[in-house]
Order: structure tokens, then sequence, then C-alpha cells
């Protein structure tokens, strides 16, 4: 019978995923007494499969949000919370397509076909995204163009700067881990969480159309599922960089938390490890920050 494949990477200096092509997750700590026999205190160099780099992927993403129960406060959702939200939406989205194309034209360059066909498919996609927030907000009735002009929310700007510096660097990879982070928090969104927008806006008012294509009704759930097998199919050392941005990523979105549409998405993430069994050292289970 083959061995099922386990991947690992260390996202941070005392944190490693390792995650088993069987759906395993565990968080483990390096020892420094026990090097020589820890057979994760190197890099992985192995091939990967699905079960295993989805189970790293979202690693990464529960661990980056590790501490944010603590400091949550949950106001009811608003109007203005909406707003606000959509704005930031606009922001993630408006360049996503120009950044992605440059990252593909660098791997070109670098002799990297399929990862440049891979992103140029994903900037195909991700084009007019923008448009959808613009139009929701028309819908409600605020003047989009002047207010994406003039307002960034709070905690949106530095997840922008990381997508630009991801997909401007010599070896772009990183900005995989990004697009994945931020799409696989937004497929958790249920229908529960768009009528309780709908319920907010004017009757007839239909202001969901970026929400819902970003949302487990729309594209992003086919997004994450062809990310994943791409990622499987890299090389260990682009899988360990993929892994540790969405880390850096999801780190830098728990930091926005306030941030109305993450709210939803991130009171579901509890949900993104919990069909792994749980049983064993930290396995499955979000470790305390
Ligand atoms: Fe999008
Ligand atoms: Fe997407």
């Amino acid at each position: 019978m083959a061995r099922l494949v386990t991947e690992w990477v260390n996202v941070t200096g005392d944190i490693s995923i390792i995650a088993r092509e069987s759906g395993e997750v565990w968080f483990h700590t390096p020892s420094d007494t026990k090097k020589d026999v820890d057979p994760f205190a190197t890099p992985m160099t192995g091939v990967g499969a699905k079960g295993s780099t989805v189970g790293l992927l979202d690693g990464a993403i529960n661990l980056g949000f590790a501490g944010i129960e603590k400091r949550v406060a949950r106001p009811d959702p608003t109007l203005v919370g909406y707003i606000v939200a959509v704005v930031g939406a606009y922001h993630t989205s408006v360049d996503t397509p120009r950044n992605l194309q440059r990252a593909a034209r660098r791997f070109n360059e670098l002799g990297r076909p399929e990862v440049a066909a891979y992103l140029e498919e994903r900037a195909r996609e991700e084009t007019g995204h923008d448009r959808l927030a613009l139009k929701d907000l028309r819908a409600l009735g605020v003047p989009a163009e002047r207010l994406v002009a003039n307002f960034m929310p709070e905690g949106i700007e530095p997840l922008c700067k990381c997508f630009d510096d991801l997909c401007a660097q010599d070896y772009p990879i990183g900005c995989i881990g990004y697009s994945y982070c931020l799409e696989r928090i937004a497929a958790l969104k249920q229908e529960t969480d768009i009528e309780k927008v709908r319920a907010l806006c004017p009757d007839g008012v239909d202001a969901t159309r970026f929400l819902r294509s970003h949302s487990c009704l729309g594209s992003e759930v086919t997004h994450v599922e062809e990310t994943i097998e791409f990622v499987a199919s890299l090389s260990a050392n682009d899988r360990i960089r993929v892994v540790q941005e969405t880390y850096e990523s999801a780190l830098i979105m728990a930091e926005g938390y306030h941030h109305e549409l993450l709210k939803s998405a991130a009171e579901a993430l509890p949900h993104l490890l919990s069909s792994y069994p749980s049983h064993g050292e930290n396995r499955g289970a979000r470790p305390a920050a």
C-alpha cells in the first residue's frame, strides 16, 4: 500500500504545522534538545498531496487568527459597518488582476509557464470584482466613486500593501498564499450571513453582489479548490513559501478583524479544521496565542 504523504512547514520560530494526507493536522513545537531525533526540524523536501496541503494552508489560517477571540467584542452589524466593509472589499479587489498579471509575467521570465498560466487564469477570474463592490455602494445610495477615492478603512491598507509587495517580489510565489487566505475565509460565509446583510438594507435594495460572489454561494469555493490542487502540485520549497505567506496574511487579516465583512467568516474559522480528528498534541485545534 502506498504510504500517506506527510507535509510540514515551520511558520513561526516555535510552531510548525504538520499535516497528513488523511486530513490530520498537528501544531508542533520543535524542541532544541531533540533536534537530532525530530524529523520535522528540517524543511520538508517531498511531494505534496491535496489532503495534506489543505491541512497546512488551513492550519496556517487558524494559527494566524489564534489570538483573536480574546479581544473581540461583537456589536450587532449595522448598515454603516457594512458600507465600510464594501469599501474595504473594493480596495482589496481593485488591483488584484493587475498584481496577479505582474506576478505571472515574472514567472514567465523565470521559465515557469505553469505558474504563470495559473496566475493569469486567476487574474481573469478576479476581473470586475471591484465593480461589484461599486454597484453595491451605488445601490445603497452612496456616492461610490467619491467614497472609495477618499476613504480606506482601517486594517485594509496593510492587506493591500502585503499583496502588492508579494506580487512585486523577484520570486512572487507567496502571492498565492495571500489569495488563498482571502478566498478561503470568504468561502466560509454562509447564506445566513448574506441574509443578515439583506435585513440591514432598505427594502428592494440589492447590495450583496460582492458578498454573494465572495461566499460559499459564489465562485470562491471553486477558486479555493483549484488553488489547493495547484499548490499541492508545487515543489516542497514553493509549498513552504505559500503556507508561510498564508500565515502572514492571516495575521494581517486578524488585525483588521473589526472589519465587518471578516466577522462572520472569522466566526466560522473553528470549522476550518473541525473535520479533522482531534486527539493528540494540539491536533486539529487552535493553539492558544
Ligand atoms: Fe474576488
Ligand atoms: Fe476569487
